[in-house]
């Protein structure tokens, strides 16, 4: 078996021997043996507008989960080809809006609501999903863009079905002034709405899908904190539930956390709500700031941690041979209507 040093020296040699035919985009919370080869990290949508301008790789190897290598399959031409260096490295979040059971839901809203809905759904969802929000005339967000989205999808209907985070929903309509009883969740296992009240009160349809991750930072995770070091500021990632994100000081996707802490005072100390990976990084890039995970047992996303060293050596080896392994296609049908969906958000910003 080879060492991880043989390991990177023979990615950099790949790397450097493909040149421009490679491009590698990565997710901020991918492991540090892989992110350090990233020719650009960044949050989804970063990662959604660099490939989509990015026309010159053949390749594109993605460090990340599924349906980020299949967003860049969509926004890509058709002789670019997407890898991702481990099939198994899916989204539990994205697997919780089933798209059969999204056109069941979608027809008993209609039933009970006419059409009086727009549905929009977080990047974190499968092509199919998107495909099926692009067809009504909807959008994709990303947790940087959802409340401009929200405001926009209000210009078009006067409800919103928002799939498949309730969370990160339920916090970015919170933050546009809705109020939490004009908000209802949609149960895709029950098949049923949960809500006590006047259906015409209901400005937003939740899905009943979240993030596996972001579930582990607690309200008690808050509360031990604010007892024990009442100085330290607390920064989430809106896939946390709405208690949380209203207990702590800050919320905002990846860019934002790294961002905020970037430019904090040197001496301040920030409990970080978000994947392990990225906290561990923060950690080590600001030594003069105390920067630890808002969870105390920290936080991986196993999907995301999928992709390792050895997974995507194997990948970039395979391309050297000429074999192209691993490749995430789109059926062209579906990758036409989704791309409806992620063009309304990319002309938004
Ligand atoms: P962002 O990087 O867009 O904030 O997304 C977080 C996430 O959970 C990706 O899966
Ligand atoms: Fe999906 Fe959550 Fe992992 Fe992001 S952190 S890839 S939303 S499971």
């Amino acid at each position: 078996t080879l060492s991880v040093d043989d390991m990177k020296t023979s990615v950099q040699r790949i790397k450097e021997k493909m040149g421009d035919k490679l491009f590698i985009p990565g997710h901020h919370y991918q492991k540090d043996e892989v992110i350090e080869f990233a020719d650009q990290t960044g949050d989804s949508l970063r990662l959604a507008q660099v490939s989509a301008a990015n026309h010159e790789a053949e390749y594109i190897v993605f460090c990340g989960v599924h349906f980020m290598a299949e967003t860049a399959d969509i926004l890509t031409s058709k002789d670019q080809k997407v890898i991702l260096p481990d099939m198994r490295a899916g989204c539990t979040l994205a697997d919780m809006a089933d798209i059969n059971q999204t056109e069941r839901g979608w027809a008993e809203m209609q039933k009970q609501f006419g059409d009086t809905i727009i549905p929009l759904t977080y990047i974190n969802s499968t092509a199919a999903i998107k495909a099926f929000v692009g067809e009504k005339g909807g959008a994709t967000v990303t947790s940087s863009n959802a409340k401009r989205m929200l405001e926009w999808a209000f210009t078009q209907k006067e409800r919103i079905l928002f799939l498949p985070d309730q969370h990160l929903g339920r916090n970015t309509a919170f933050d546009l002034g809705i109020s939490l009883e004009e908000m209802a969740v949609w149960d895709p296992m029950l098949e049923t709405l949960i809500y006590e009240g006047d259906l015409e009160n209901i400005k937003v349809l939740l899905w009943k899908g979240h993030c596996s991750v972001h579930a582990n930072f607690t309200v008690q995770n808050v509360e031990e904190l604010r007892q024990t070091s009442p100085e330290t500021k607390i920064i989430v990632h809106p896939e946390c539930s709405r208690e949380v994100v209203e207990l702590a000081d800050y919320a905002g996707s990846t860019s934002y956390i790294i961002k905020t802490i970037q430019d904090a005072e040197p001496g301040t100390k920030w409990a970080v709500g978000t994947e392990m990976n990225l906290v561990n990084r923060l950690t080590q890039q600001h030594k003069d700031k105390e920067v630890f995970s808002l969870n105390p047992h920290m936080c991986p996303c196993l999907t995301m941690n999928r992709i390792d060293l050895p997974h995507f050596l194997w990948a970039l080896e395979s391309l050297e041979k000429g074999e192209v392994i691993n490749q995430i296609k789109v059926d062209s049908q579906i990758g036409q209507l989704a791309k409806l969906a992620l063009d309304r958000m990319l002309e938004r910003g």
